[in-house]
């Protein structure tokens, strides 16, 4: 129903991003926002303290990546086998809480993303690009997704003018919600 419109529109999306293609090769390297406490943000996806309850979290996002613990934690669980990894992964917690998906919303298996996880890769190359995380455009308030912050509104604006400029003219059918604004 709205898929026709929001690929041409992710298209363009994709077509203004400069540095995708490096971004893409090879492991994904954290989003670099700065002064941003990782480890604070993800600890909102935990839903208690409780070790128990911890590890099944844990184990159930495992299973979405099918990785195992050791794909991330030491051997004695006393650390990480890679800081960035860490990072990636605390982000990847903040995400999943700020829009209330679950990993396997996004991810099916080590390498295979759902169609949503591969529209969240174009976002995720535009936050990198731009230094932001998410909720620069997305408000946080768990909507998967769906409720664009103002700048979001702006954002998108600018996308569907250079979507028309550019010829991709069909008449969209999820018409632009929010008063066109000036640049
Ligand atoms: C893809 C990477 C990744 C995998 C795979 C993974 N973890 Fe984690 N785990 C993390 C990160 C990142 C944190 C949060 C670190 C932080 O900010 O405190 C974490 C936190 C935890 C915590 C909470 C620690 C605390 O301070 O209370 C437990 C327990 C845990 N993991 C157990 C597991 C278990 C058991 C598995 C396997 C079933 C597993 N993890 C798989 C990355 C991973
Ligand atoms: C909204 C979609 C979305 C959600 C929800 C999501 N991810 Fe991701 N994840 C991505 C995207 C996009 C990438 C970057 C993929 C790329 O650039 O190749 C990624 C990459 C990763 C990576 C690094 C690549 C890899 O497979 O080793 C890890 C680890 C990861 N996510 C873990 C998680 C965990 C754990 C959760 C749940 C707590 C989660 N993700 C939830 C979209 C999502
Ligand atoms: C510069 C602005 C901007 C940033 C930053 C941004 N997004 Fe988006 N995102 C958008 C716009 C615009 C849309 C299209 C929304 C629409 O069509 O109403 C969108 C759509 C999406 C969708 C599709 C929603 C759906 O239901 O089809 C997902 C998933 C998404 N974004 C995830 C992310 C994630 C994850 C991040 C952070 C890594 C992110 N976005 C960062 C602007 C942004």
């Amino acid at each position: 129903m709205k898929s026709i419109p929001s690929i041409s529109l992710y298209g363009i999306i994709g077509a203004t991003l400069v540095y995708a293609a490096v971004a893409l090769a090879g492991e994904p390297k954290p989003l670099n926002v700065p002064g941003a406490d990782w480890h604070a943000k993800a600890e909102r996806w935990f839903t208690s303290k409780d070790e128990k309850e911890r590890k099944a979290q844990m184990k159930e996002a495992s299973r979405a990546l099918k990785r195992p613990c050791k794909n991330c934690h030491t051997e004695d669980f006393e650390g990480f086998i890679d800081e960035d990894r860490k990072v990636l992964t605390q982000q990847m917690m903040s995400i999943s809480f700020d829009s209330g998906l679950q990993c396997k919303d996004c991810h099916d298996g080590k390498e295979k993303m759902t169609e949503l996880g591969e529209t969240a890769e174009k976002m995720y190359d535009l936050s990198r690009e731009k230094g932001v995380y998410c909720d620069e455009c997305h408000q946080t308030n768990q909507s998967k997704f769906k409720d664009l912050s103002e700048k979001g509104k702006k954002f998108k604006d600018e996308m569907e003018a250079k979507k028309k400029a550019a010829g991709g003219a069909a008449p969209a059918t999820t018409p632009a919600s929010a008063p066109a604004s000036t640049p």
